[in-house]
């Protein structure tokens, strides 16, 4: 078995997926289902309920009147949105308190930009693509956990210009993306957040190399807001997304995260 499989297969301490996404993940896979079951299940997690009526009143939604109760807020929401919505709040707990607040702001960050350029270029769903983003670097967690020490000196490494992926190979024998590959597999995710947590570095590999891509280019845009980051020509060559003005619509996706992250940490 080689290392990455050993790290999932054979860790005690991985991550089990949120109960409450568990269950509205399968609601939204049951196609006879619609928002009452939804609105069900998240009437069980007071907690849930609380965030998702406080985010839907907040100013990333921007609704005119007040929305007082779950069955009120799913309808204007839509199925797609509460899905994020709920995968957002149940990750939060375990993106914070083992990738740090970091790791949760970069999160966010590259769900909003896959979204929006999902949205802009028209190469897949948006919705889908936010949760991409969202759980793009999954894999880090479970690095994070396994050896924290260790994975402390990655990012500093990284910080002062490493590859991350050497460096994460070069430390853990494997490296976030083929850890997150596996944990998604195990959380039974679906078949393009899987592929785009294994290819989110390297999109020229992929057999979905579209989605692949918007990864890509949204997880650069959600590098640290106050450095300068560029895409790599050689990686960006064969993809079907040609970006002139990345500063723009860079600045365009940091504001919306913005707006996001504020409302969430209310
Ligand atoms: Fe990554
Ligand atoms: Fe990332």
């Amino acid at each position: 078995m080689d290392v990455t499989n050993k790290l999932i297969l054979n860790y005690n301490d991985i991550p089990a997926m949120p109960n409450v996404m568990v269950k509205a993940l399968n609601v939204i896979k049951d196609e006879g289902s619609g928002l009452n079951d939804l609105a069900d299940v998240m009437c069980y997690d007071q907690a849930l309920t609380t965030q998702v009526l406080k985010l839907v009143n907040s100013a990333y939604y921007g609704f005119a009147q007040q929305i007082t109760s779950i069955n009120k807020a799913l309808p204007l929401i839509g199925m797609d949105q509460a899905k994020n919505i709920i995968i957002t709040f149940a990750m939060k707990p375990m993106l914070t308190s083992r990738g740090g607040k970091i790791l949760w702001e970069h999160s966010i960050r590259a769900a909003v930009g896959c979204e929006y350029l999902a949205k802009e270029f028209r190469l897949m769903d948006p919705s889908e693509a936010f949760v991409i983003g969202f759980l793009h670097d999954i894999g880090k967690i479970v690095l994070n956990v396994k050896n924290p020490a260790v994975y402390k000196k990655t990012v500093d490494l990284v910080a002062k210009g490493a590859n991350i992926i050497d460096v994460e190979n070069m430390f853990f024998g494997t490296n976030h993306c083929d850890v997150g590959f596996l944990l998604a597999k195990k959380w039974q995710l679906p078949i393009v957040v899987i592929n785009g947590i294994k290819y989110h570095h390297n999109p020229q590999s992929s057999s979905m190399s579209n989605f692949a891509y918007i990864v890509y280019i949204a997880d650069k845009m959600a590098q640290d807001i106050k450095r300068e980051v560029q895409l790599d020509a050689g990686i960006m060559k064969n993809s079907n997304i040609q970006l002139d003005d990345f500063n723009v619509y860079r600045e365009a996706i940091l504001a919306k995260s913005e707006i996001l992250l504020a409302s969430l940490s209310r």
